[in-house]
């Protein structure tokens, strides 16, 4: 009898009869030989069909197979160094092979195809290798968070969808009919954490966020995953530290636990390998020196344009992508003026046109993948705040609430799960990074 496995655990069934459950993704043969490229969700293997060993009818069979039907596979495993696959180096002498069904023409073929056909096709798009490894390691990135926070001492929360107000500014907000009634989808759960941790100390929620992000970069979704640590009587230097020892373990379990998928969008994980704490920290003044002297010394007229800044203004993609080359490990960015940071932020001790924030900026060009601050802990302070920002009171008043009984220093941030899979993975554009992302022009499929 063979022994039904999945192509991930190949390894442990050398010389054994297997059989696999999957879908066709490549064929190629000649005379005697059949090389079917198996897959089942959990790898690659390449099956072989010799033609003497196999009755004519099944033989037969495989030569008629399209590009992603569906079938079963039995065959004895075989080591061999060259085979490709995933993992490689694996072969499947096949002894019978099963189709449950032969698969239409099939619209992804392995020629070029362009982005916008891929993303209508999102549903078939996920089939493919690459698309398979990213999304493998987006899983390990998302349990990786888990494992790090629930060991640690966080108590999981979960925070509401439909919330009254904005957390994070209100141009980006959805707005949802609720009886009548405007509310907004989520654009933080941080503001709900903040009440969490005078109940449990340390919590995070982790969920999808929602931002009418106008802009079409390859950095924005409209949808996302965010996980939001929140620590009562913590500072902002204990915020970095908690933020490099999380991060450096979520790239060291991606490192250890899919390095196939690294290998299969050949990913530098020299690069990886450094993410180890502690990681550079910089002001927002010290960084925008830097960056006044780039664009001092450059001879290329569109990067000078695109780093013209002054001080008060928050960095875009240009800003944050220049200064991360500098560096070869993410580094923290802190005390940004107050003007372009949200409202709850506390003002750096004697400099309250600065805050104490701090966003952690990925390497190789990739930029923020977290935000986050030390909270306004005075209730006078936060109210002055919020009306400063021109923000509904009523809608606050549970907030400040939190000010008044037992107010304690705390602090939190946000990461978000696509901006930092796209970096550990090395993809370009975080569409990607998500199984149906959603953005300015798509919701579609
Ligand atoms: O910097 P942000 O806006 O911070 C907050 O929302 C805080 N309330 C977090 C906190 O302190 N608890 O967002 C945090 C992170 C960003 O660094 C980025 O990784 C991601 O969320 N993010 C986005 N990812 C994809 N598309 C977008 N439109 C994003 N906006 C933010
Ligand atoms: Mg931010």
């Amino acid at each position: 009898m063979s022994k039904l496995i999945r192509i991930e655990n190949i390894s442990q069934h050398i010389g054994q009869e297997v059989t696999i459950q999957g879908w066709l993704y490549a064929r190629t043969g000649k005379g005697k030989l059949q090389f079917l490229q198996v897959r089942d969700g959990t790898g690659i293997v390449q099956a072989v069909m010799f033609k003497p060993n196999l009755p004519t009818d099944v033989f037969e069979q495989a030569k008629g197979l399209t590009q992603e039907s569906s079938i079963i596979v039995t065959g004895r495993v075989k080591a061999d160094q060259r085979a490709p696959g995933v993992p490689g180096g694996y072969e499947i002498g096949v002894t019978y092979l099963d189709t449950v069904q032969t698969a239409e023409e099939y619209p992804i073929t392995p020629k070029e195809h362009g982005v916008e056909f891929l993303m209508d096709n999102r549903h078939l798009w996920l089939r493919s290798k690459k698309q398979w490894a990213l999304l493998r390691i987006r899983a390990t990135v998302m349990s990786a968070i888990r494992e790090w926070l629930d060991s640690n001492g966080y108590l999981e929360m979960t925070t509401p969808i439909l919330t009254p107000a904005a957390g994070e500014g209100t141009t980006t907000l959805f707005e949802v009919d609720y009886f009548g009634q405007p509310v907004y989808l989520a654009q933080t759960g941080q503001l709900y954490n903040e009440a969490n941790i005078y109940a449990f100390g340390k919590v995070y929620c982790f969920g999808p966020t929602f931002r009418a992000e106008k802009s079409k970069t390859r950095r924005h979704l409209t949808e996302f995953w965010m996980v939001e640590p929140e620590i009562a009587y913590c500072d902002l230097e204990q915020l970095m530290e908690i933020e490099e020892q999380f991060i450096s373990y979520i790239v060291r379990a991606v490192l250890d636990k899919r390095a196939e998928e690294l290998r299969v969008l050949e990913r530098d994980t020299h690069a990886l390998e450094q993410v180890i704490p502690p990681f550079p920290r910089i002001s927002y003044d010290e960084a925008l020196d830097r960056l006044m002297v780039i664009r001092k010394q450059t001879n290329n007229p569109e990067l000078k344009e695109s780093l013209a800044m002054e001080w008060g203004m928050d960095f875009g993609s240009p800003h944050e992508t220049e200064l991360t080359k500098q560096f070869d490990k993410p580094v923290f960015v802190y005390g940004f003026p107050t003007a372009c940071k949200a409202f709850y932020m506390e003002p750096w001790p004697g400099r309250p046109e600065v805050c104490k924030s701090v966003d952690l900026l990925a390497p190789e060009g990739y930029g923020e993948i977290t935000g986050g601050s030390e909270r306004i802990s005075d209730p006078n302070l936060l109210l002055e705040r919020i009306h400063h920002d021109q923000l509904p009171e009523e809608a606050f008043r549970w907030y400040i609430d939190l000010r008044r009984y037992g107010s304690v220093p705390h602090s939190g941030f946000g990461l978000g799960v696509e901006r930092t899979v796209g970096w550990i993975a090395g993809v370009h554009h975080i569409r990607e990074t998500e199984p149906f992302p959603r953005t300015l022009g798509r919701v579609y499929p």
